[in-house]
This record gives structure tokens, C-alpha cells and sequence, in this order.
């Protein structure tokens, strides 16, 4: 395990729209590098950069065409290493994408693979044996190329699932076994690929897709573990400091298969969503556990996040996002006071957390936007870092209709700048937050995590993390509960009262106290 995980606090960069510095209207390395005292301001010692290799950015860059190029509308590979340098200079590490489970259909190994001759590809990718084979079990794309065969897309149609074989084989014509040595060849090209990057200076990767290799299996998903545990005994061996993150959702089995920490994502019915953004399926109410209105259960979440921080202690993480990429910002559904509250919170739990480009300012989602390079709905959630209120809202000097996504030029837009004035704002607010995470070994990813209070339909929340006691209240009603400890306030939004046993908080507040021994 790297040990600098314990302290990590990460923030994601989406390059396309974080600062251009060379006037095209689309960020590029540069302009993060640049920034990077920004981040460091944040309190951030790392970033988790999306994919910027070579692509035709029909899925914003996660269609990677040359893993081992840099897009140039981003840059070069040298600017990339260079990006490096400088942030291990600054103290901050780097982690980029890693997509290992397709490609885009214009990387060179599709294009052998689609040939009808036999070639060192033809298994790369999953191709039934002929036109005509097309179980409708599987997304197969069918008779749009010369071999005879169909294949298989792994998200988007522009993406090729790479073969890493199939368990349970239903198909033995052309469904090979994970030991099969073109399988093994398709791991032996996703390790040479991390190779390549780690040897440059990056410091790990956030997996994409990472349960998606093996197909044909669910659940535990067996084969496509021992892919990972062989990346990891590299790692071990070889990369020590390189930590690998999953787009998993499943710690219990993907830190067992070798990933240092796994997110926690919006996906239905799980504990991110119902903090933060579950809502009545009927009415379209709000009943996340962060929603003012007071619906959420805090219970819910804790149901399952507390055997799954059992099944992961000592082994692995679990992170807790802002938001990411694919997700709409949190502003969608809270106001500012709302979102400022459940963003402190993902820095006061256990885990490895990530904060989104422009959430530390209360970015909003953008309603309304086309849909750029495969974003749809996510659109919103990807548009223009706000730094001041400049032209382009500081972020490009491109004319407006070159900018890659519409900036907000609402009266009423946040930005970087607006926030560093105000003590009160998110910005502040998150950079306290994580100044004292960072001084407590027991606020960090693997400091203890246990519940003090925490009723079904009832606020406050309460829970404990070694000398510290946490309480939160995020309805707009005061709320109280029993409270055996007494301590000194380290931090707090809104006011908190602790007195003869009892806590009392005002509306939308948290405390963080110090534990008198
Ligand atoms: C998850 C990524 O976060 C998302 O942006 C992408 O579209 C899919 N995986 C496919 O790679």
C-alpha cells in the first residue's frame, strides 16, 4: 500500500475545461501545470487527470486511439512529463485514466483486428465466429466490417471491448478462456501501458470500468480479479508508490483484487446516492440524507457503508467524490449552504476522498447544453473552471464561440475569485476542512470511523473518528441529541451547543470538537 494514501486528497481535473493557456479554446496541460498552486492551495497533494491521449473523443477521450500519445490539443507527452516534474516539485502526485476495458475503434489494434486475414489482433477484440452469430445476450455490432464476425462494444458503439476472455463459456466457437494467450496478451499490453506512464513520472491510475474486463461473470467476479491481482503484484514488485483507484463501486471485491481504494459512484440504490442525491422515485422529492428538507435516513447509507469499511479495513479504501465527470454537480439539486455541508463531509470521512474541478466554488450544472464529444446528460457537470470574472470567466482568452463548452456569464456566476474574498464560502470553508485533515492522523483515509448517533428518519448525524466527534445537521431545523462528550470546537458551520449531555444544532451546521480526554 503506497503510505502516502493516508494523506492523499485528491482533485479532479477535466482537461478539456480546466485553463487554456494557448488561446484554442480547450484546456491543455499547461494551463493545469500552471494551476498548480491553485490546487496546492486547496489543500490537494493529488489530481486525477481524465483521459488525455490520443482520441477521436467520441467519449470525451475515455475512446483512446494511442495510449501512449498525448491528445495534441492538449499538449505532448514531454509537456505531460513535465507536468510531473513540477507537481512532484509542489508535492502534489499525479494519477491518470486508465481504460482498460475498450478502445476507440480507431486504434490501431482494432483496425488490424477488423482485417479478414489472421494477425497478431484478430484476438484483441470479442468476435464471434461468423456475420450470422449475434447472440442478443451481448452488444454485438454486426456487418459493418470485412472480417466475417461481429463484435463486441464495451460502452459506447465507438467502443471495442478488448478481450480479455469469458467465464463461463456458453459459445466455445469463438469465447476464448481468460487463460487463452491471446487474453494474456491483452494483460501483458495493459501492463506495458502502465509501465510506460509510470517509468514517465505518473504516479498511478484511476481505473475505468475496471470490473469490465472478463466477461460472462458477475458478482465476485473471479477472472476479471486475478487479471487485477496480477497488475497489483506488479505494482508490488516494481511501483510500490503507484497506487491504482476503481471505477468499481464494489469495495469488498475490488479491493480484494488489488486496488488501493475504490469510489463510491451515484449508482442506484447506494449509499453515495442516498447522502447526496437520492430523490422520491414518485414525486421527484428530495430525500438524500444532505437534502435541507430533512427526508433523507442516514441509516440507509450506514447499512451498507459500514460492512463494507469493515470488509476493507487494513486492506483498501473507500472514496468518497464531490462529484465526478459523469455525475451532476451536487448544485443540481442543493443550494450552496446545502452543498457546502456534504462537501465538508467527504473530508471528514475515512477513505481516500476527491473533490471535482469547481466544486470548492460551487460550480453549478448547466441545464439545457448539447451534448459535447459524448457527454449528454453530463454535459452540464464539464463546462469551463470559473476563475474570475474576465472574459471567458478567466478561462480562455479563445472568442466565446471557440470556447469548447459555453462558460456562465449569469450576473450571478461563481468564481475562484468571488470565493477567496469571502471567509464563509465553500472555498474557505473545504480549505479549512482539509488544513485539519491534514494535522490529524485520525481525520485521514485510515483513522477509526464509528457511530454515536445515528436514527432512523432523524437528524443529527454523530459519529466519532479517534479524539474527534463529528456532528452534522443539515436540515433547516434545529436539531438536538443525547451526547456524552465535551471538547473544544476545531471547526464549525453554523452554531452547535454541547451542554449538560445533550448537543443542540441550529439549522444546516456542523462541528468538528476536539474530544476532552
Ligand atoms: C466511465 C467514465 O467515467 C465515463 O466518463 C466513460 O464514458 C465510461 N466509463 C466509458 O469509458
Amino acid at each position: 500500500m503506497p503510505k502516502w494514501l493516508k494523506d492523499a486528497v485528491f482533485y479532479e481535473i477535466y482537461p478539456q475545461t480546466f485553463y487554456d493557456t494557448n488561446g484554442d479554446g480547450i484546456g491543455d496541460i499547461k494551463g493545469i501545470e500552471q494551476k498548480l498552486d491553485y490546487v496546492k492551495s486547496l489543500g490537494c497533494n493529488a489530481i486525477w487527470l481524465n483521459p488525455l491521449f490520443d482520441s477521436p473523443f467520441m467519449d470525451a477521450g475515455y475512446d483512446v486511439r494511442d495510449y501512449y500519445k498525448v491528445a495534441e490539443r492538449y499538449g505532448t507527452n514531454d509537456d505531460l512529463k513535465h507536468l510531473f516534474e513540477t507537481a512532484h516539485e509542489k508535492g502534489i502526485r499525479i494519477l491518470l485514466d486508465l481504460v482498460p476495458g475498450h478502445t476507440s475503434d480507431q486504434n490501431e489494434w482494432f483496425l488490424k483486428s477488423k482485417l479478414p486475414e489472421k494477425n497478431e489482433y484478430t484476438n484483441r477484440y470479442i468476435w464471434t465466429d461468423s456475420v450470422w452469430e449475434a447472440p442478443p445476450q451481448y452488444r454485438l455490432l454486426c456487418g459493418i466490417t470485412d472480417r466475417d464476425g461481429n463484435y463486441m462494444v464495451n460502452f459506447f458503439s465507438s467502443q471495442p471491448a478488448l478481450n480479455y476472455g469469458f467465464n463461463n463459456i456458453t459459445h466455445p466457437a469463438w469465447q476464448l478462456p481468460p487463460s487463452h494467450p491471446d487474453c494474456q496478451a491483452t494483460v501483458e499490453a495493459l501492463k506495458d501501458i502502465m509501465r510506460f506512464w509510470l517509468d514517465m513520472g505518473c504516479d498511478g491510475f484511476r481505473v475505468d470500468m475496471a470490473d469490465s474486463l472478463v466477461k460472462g461473470e458477475d458478482g465476485e467476479k473471479p477472472e476479471t480479479c486475478k487479471v487485477w491481482k496480477n497488475v497489483r503484484a506488479m505494482l508490488d514488485k516494481d511501483y510500490p508508490e503507484a497506487a491504482i483507484i476503481s471505477e468499481w463501486c464494489n469495495p469488498k471485491v475490488s479491493i480484494g483484487a488489488g486496488f488501493h481504494s475504490d469510489f463510491y459512484l451515484d449508482h442506484d440504490t447506494n449509499g453515495y446516492r442516498i447522502l447526496f442525491r437520492d430523490k422520491d422515485p414518485k414525486t421527484g422529492e428530495c430525500r438524500a440524507v444532505f437534502g435541507k428538507n430533512g427526508k433523507g435516513d442516514i441509516t440507509r447509507f450506514l447499512e451498507e457503508y459500514l460492512d463494507d469499511l469493515k470488509c476493507t479495513k487494513g486492506k483498501g479504501y473507500i472514496s468518497f467524490i464531490t462529484c465526478n465527470h459523469d455525475t451532476p454537480r451536487m448544485t443540481r439539486l442543493f443550494t450552496p449552504e446545502e452543498a457546502k455541508l456534504a462537501y465538508a463531509f467527504v473530508f471528514l470521512m475515512p477513505g481516500v476522498p476527491f473533490l471535482y474541478y469547481g466544486d470548492e466554488i460551487g460550480m453549478s450544472y448547466r441545464e439545457g447544453l448539447t451534448s459535447k464529444e459524448g457527454g449528454f446528460s453530463r454535459t452540464g457537470t464539464r463546462t469551463p473552471m470559473q476563475w474570475n470574472n474576465e472574459a471567458n470567466c478567466g478561462f480562455s482568452s479563445a472568442p466565446a464561440e471557440k470556447i469548447y463548452l459555453p462558460v456562465d456569464t449569469s450576473e450571478d456566476a461563481v468564481s475562484v475569485e468571488k470565493c477567496e474574498n469571502d471567509p464563509d464560502s465553500i472555498l474557505n470553508t473545504l480549505r479549512r476542512v482539509i488544513a485539519i485533515r491534514h494535522a490529524n492522523a485520525d481525520l485521514q483515509s485510515d483513522g477509526d470511523f464509528e457511530v454515536v448517533y445515528a436514527e432512523k428518519n432523524t437528524y443529527p448525524f454523530i459519529f466519532k473518528r479517534g479524539e474527534f466527534l463529528i456532528a452534522v445537521n443539515p436540515t433547516d431545523k434545529e436539531q438536538s441529541a443525547p451526547c456524552d462528550y465535551n471538547g473544544e470546537s476545531v471547526f464549525a458551520v453554523g452554531k452547535v451547543c454541547v451542554e449538560k449531555k445533550k448537543i443542540t444544532m441550529q439549522p444546516q451546521s456542523l462541528s468538528l470538537i476536539r474530544i476532552q480526554k
